[in-house]
């Protein structure tokens, strides 16, 4: 089949575009409002996207309040800084809650029942029950134009100024115990895969 997305003639029973750039890592993000409201969300318009300086990116939508931004991007855009947890099978029911659509005032690290750890680097909390941690500043906005039916984007580019990583993560050769970490990502739909020590293959680049 081929279909062109701007004529919404895919014909199949859901968008498939989510579900053709997969897996798509979870960033999963906290952040500060200005009042000093914690907030998390999942994003998995997410990637890093180089290594020096080690830069992430996200994209987020529309928002439903004036400013049309969702409450990570509002905070990001207010203080400069936020913060990629690592999301894994472990929280994944965290996660997932934490993509709850609900006013900016609410503390979204405790409605989950997750516990906030100050950061070194940047005011944004890290999430205690996640391995891994990027404290990061922003560099720059985006706006990916829409087709004038509320489906804007802003794309984040984030610099990581700061890296936590869980020790017990790190195995005695140096390198992350990926299998142990056990990421999950996304699949589009409502699915997830997730990476164990079934599903990692090693490949040796060529010369
Ligand atoms: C796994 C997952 C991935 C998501 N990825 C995105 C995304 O890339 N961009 C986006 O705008 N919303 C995404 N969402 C929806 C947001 O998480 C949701 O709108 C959330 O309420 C935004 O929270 P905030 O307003 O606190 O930032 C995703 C949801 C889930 C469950």
């Amino acid at each position: 089949m081929f279909y062109e997305p701007k004529n919404h003639d895919h014909g199949l029973a859901k968008n498939p575009f989510n579900s053709l750039v997969i897996p798509r890592p979870i960033g999963w993000i906290s952040s500060v409002s200005e009042a000093g409201v914690f907030n998390l969300a999942p994003y998995s318009f997410f990637n890093a996207v180089c290594y020096r300086p080690p830069t992430v990116m996200f994209a987020g939508g529309a928002g439903s309040s004036s400013d049309r931004n969702k409450d990570s991007v509002r905070n990001i855009l207010a203080t400069g800084e936020f913060v990629c947890n690592l999301a894994t099978w472990d929280t994944r029911s965290q996660m997932n809650e934490s993509s709850a659509s609900v006013a900016s005032d609410v503390d979204e690290i405790a409605l989950t029942g997750l516990t906030p750890v100050e950061s070194r680097l940047v005011r944004a909390p890290r999430i205690a029950e996640a391995p891994v941690h990027l404290e990061c500043r922003l560099i720059k906005t985006t706006d990916i134009p829409g087709w004038g039916e509320g489906d804007e984007y802003k794309v984040v580019f984030g610099e990581v100024v700061g890296i936590h990583i869980d020790d017990a993560m790190i195995t005695d050769e140096g390198l992350l115990d990926i299998a142990k970490i056990m990421p999950i990502g996304r699949l589009g739909y409502n699915d997830y895969t997730r990476v164990d020590a079934d599903s990692m293959f090693t490949m040796n680049r060529p010369d």
